[in-house]
């Protein structure tokens, strides 16, 4: 069956097309983030000119005409209200205008299953760090089937993080390549490190970097806030690998393009004998092929959702979705 998911948590409009999990289309346009962030109302008007173009330019890549497709994916959260909106709107103006059935997706839950997808994955142990998320997750049956969250951070996600160090240090463009960039070559001076069982912050270690930019050099700084923070990440993803027993390591989200923290989850995993497996960019950055493939999932586990379940939640928690499949 042909499925068409939406995805809009945040400066992305994506939208993706499966067929039996196979990918027919991922098409997407991305906000143009200036250096001071994101104005959700912005970024959502920029949706609303952009979503009919992007569902034409999936449609055109799969080669499908719109009354081909049987189902509709959006994303319901977690995320931006105003862009969750805009999403969930042509979604349900998609399905009402063709009849199909409509399923609300979990944007973490997109990322984590497109990875076991490509990588044929059984159970991995998941490490999802994005700008709004850091969480440790792993398939569980009990009490329901499950992503339970093992550890996640308890402020900001690594990603907003790292943002902010980014503009505190005056780097262009303020994200998280630039940062790593800046720390190539950079010698290491000790910085605050929060672990609490398998749950972290960032916001200390974030005060702290920005502070010591008057008394380090940005290279200096920057390194040390990578390998502090990756190696928090690191540290809890360990410690839920020893108690779930799980042998396959994936990382996925936004920072997972990272190299060091890639490299650093490889050298762990492989000294307890697990797999490690980073999901490819084009799935670590927000996209509608994951949602397409999740909703459809949803749809063949029989999975069938009236109005009142088709809303957005800005704060849709991971581990309160029943995973039927
Ligand atoms: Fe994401």
């Amino acid at each position: 069956m042909a499925v068409l998911g939406i995805e809009s948590t945040a400066h992305t409009f994506g939208v993706g097309i499966c067929d039996n999990g196979r990918i027919l289309a991922n098409q997407k346009r991305m906000y143009p983030i200036k250096d001071r962030g994101m104005i959700p109302v912005q970024v959502a008007n920029f949706h609303m000119r952009n979503a009919a173009a992007v569902i034409k330019d999936a449609l055109d890549e799969s080669g499908l005409g719109a009354n081909q497709i049987d189902a509709v994916g959006y994303t319901k959260g977690p995320g931006l209200g105003p862009c969750l909106s805009v999403g969930h709107m042509a979604a349900k103006l998609f399905s009402a205008r063709y009849r199909l059935p409509l399923m609300p997706v979990n944007h973490a839950l997109g990322h984590i299953e497109i990875t076991k997808q490509a990588f044929k994955l059984k159970d991995p142990l998941v490490l999802y760090v994005s700008g709004g998320n850091s969480q440790v997750l792993g398939l569980v049956e009990r009490p329901f089937r499950h992503y339970q969250v093992y550890g996640e951070t308890f402020d900001i996600g690594i990603g907003n993080m790292i943002d902010n160090f980014a503009r505190a240090a005056h780097l262009v463009p303020a994200w998280g390549s630039t940062v790593a960039k800046a720390a190539e070559h950079g010698r290491y001076f000790e910085m605050p490190y929060t672990v609490k069982g398998m749950d972290f912050t960032f916001t200390g270690l974030l005060t702290h970097a920005e502070k010591s930019l008057k008394s380090h050099s940005v290279k200096d700084t920057a390194y040390s806030l990578q390998e502090t923070s990756f190696a928090m990440l690191c540290e809890a993803a360990e410690r839920a690998m020893l108690l779930s027993k799980k042998k396959e390591l994936m990382a996925c989200g936004g920072v997972a393009q990272s190299k060091r923290l890639k490299e650093m989850l490889g050298m762990m995993a492989g000294d307890h004998d697990a797999r490690f497996f980073v999901s490819p960019n084009e799935f670590n950055a927000d996209n509608g092929a994951m949602i397409a493939v999740v909703a459809e999932k949803m749809h063949m586990s029989g999975q069938r959702y009236g109005a009142r379940a088709l809303t957005i939640n800005q704060r849709y928690r991971v581990d309160t979705v029943k995973v039927t499949w």
